[in-house]
């Protein structure tokens, strides 16, 4: 039998880290396979759904040489959740200081309209805006004109729009689209003036509908049956799982104290759901003797909710960042294994020191 030969492997080099990825493949998807800090942040890409991505412009990276081909380097910033990798391409992100200052800017036009609410937001602490912000916004803004309101809408029995929020990334479109066959929501009207509506007033009620609040990256979509219970750091996932006709029935539970306050999908590293949950499972099955509890889940975002709890191995990389680049200021002549070697040295001697007393 004839054999299929191997695909051939594109080479892409992405902050001077070497990658070999299948023709195809996304810039953003190819700097996840080497993950850590180099990864791009995104806010509408969102792997389960097809068509999603190249709305917030968070992703950006430079194109430095476009392939081994045709080695011009792209004239202009590009999204990276929808450029697909060339052979020999080589891409810039946390190397470029121009890639670092347009994130900035990106991050500053997402927050003219959001409210600094983060106080009083059910999504606080697991929202990607506030990572996102932390970690490449300004601390002030310049923005001194009125923001858009809008009133909270109801959008079925389950979910609450709070308009002010949304960054229009249109997930939660894209999931209603893809997952339900019932979408009657949608983003109404154009430019300044969009906002995520429902059409003729048509409340939002289907087997899945509670997947776009975990899918909505800000607090823009909440759980109705969630909302102001509690703050989410003073919650704790468990993974568990139980018979279910409608979907995989895997879920996270969330306690506070013996009662699960929240339902939610399994998410990873990315904030992406492994797998969409039924409304059943997420609404209405919230007694401890509905579930198989599996244990104690792992957090793996930087989010607030890890903190004191669950990963005190999960050091902030900010402070290790900055330590480091002002370590390296001071004494930038000698090699890090030196470093290592010193910092080693010094401790074993404060150590002796302290025995010898
Ligand atoms: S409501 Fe949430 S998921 Fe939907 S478009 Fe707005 S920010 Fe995105
Ligand atoms: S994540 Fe790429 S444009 Fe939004």
């Amino acid at each position: 039998m004839e054999q299929t030969p191997a695909p051939q492997l594109f080479k892409l080099t992405f902050d001077n880290i070497e990658i070999e990825v299948e023709p195809g493949t996304t810039i953003l998807q190819a700097a996840r396979r080497i993950g850590g800090e180099v990864v791009p942040p995104a806010m509408c890409f969102y792997t389960p759904l097809k068509g999603s991505g190249g709305k917030c412009r968070t992703c950006l990276v430079k194109v430095t040489q476009g392939s081994a081909k045709d080695p011009r380097p792209m004239p202009k910033l590009v999204p990276s959740c929808i450029t697909t990798v060339q052979d020999g391409m080589v891409v810039q992100n946390t190397t470029s200081p121009e890639v670092l200052e347009a994130r900035e800017g990106v991050v500053e036009f997402l927050l003219i309209n959001h409210p600094l609410d983060c106080p009083i937001c059910d999504q606080a602490g697991e929202c990607h805006l506030q990572d996102l912000s932390y970690e490449h916004g300004k601390a002030a803004t310049r923005y001194e004109e009125e923001r858009r309101t809008y009133d909270m809408t109801d959008l079925g029995p389950y979910i609450k729009l709070h308009m002010n929020r949304c960054i229009l990334c249109y997930r939660c479109v894209f999931t209603a689209d893809q997952i339900t066959n019932q979408r009657v929501h949608g983003v109404l009207n154009r430019g300044d003036a969009a906002e995520i509506g429902t059409y003729i007033s048509k409340a939002i009620d289907n087997d899945f509908s509670g997947n776009m609040i975990d899918v909505c990256p800000v607090g823009a979509l909440t759980d109705k049956t969630y909302r102001f219970k509690s703050r989410v750091w003073f919650s704790k996932p468990y993974d568990a799982h139980r018979n279910c006709d409608k979907c995989c029935g895997k879920v996270l539970l969330w306690y506070k104290g013996e009662d699960i306050i929240r339902v939610t999908a399994r998410k990873d590293t990315y904030g992406e759901v492994e797998a969409f949950i039924c409304n059943t499972c997420r609404f209405e099955t919230k007694r401890t003797a509905d579930w198989v509890i599996e244990g104690e889940s792992k957090i793996s975002r930087h989010s607030v909710i890890g903190q004191n709890k669950r990963r005190k191995t999960l050091l902030p990389a900010f402070p290790l960042k900055q330590a480091q680049e002002q370590y390296k200021q001071i004494d930038d002549v000698r090699e890090p294994s030196k470093l290592n070697y010193e910092e080693s040295r010094l401790k074993n001697d404060l150590t002796k020191s302290k025995f010898d007393k």
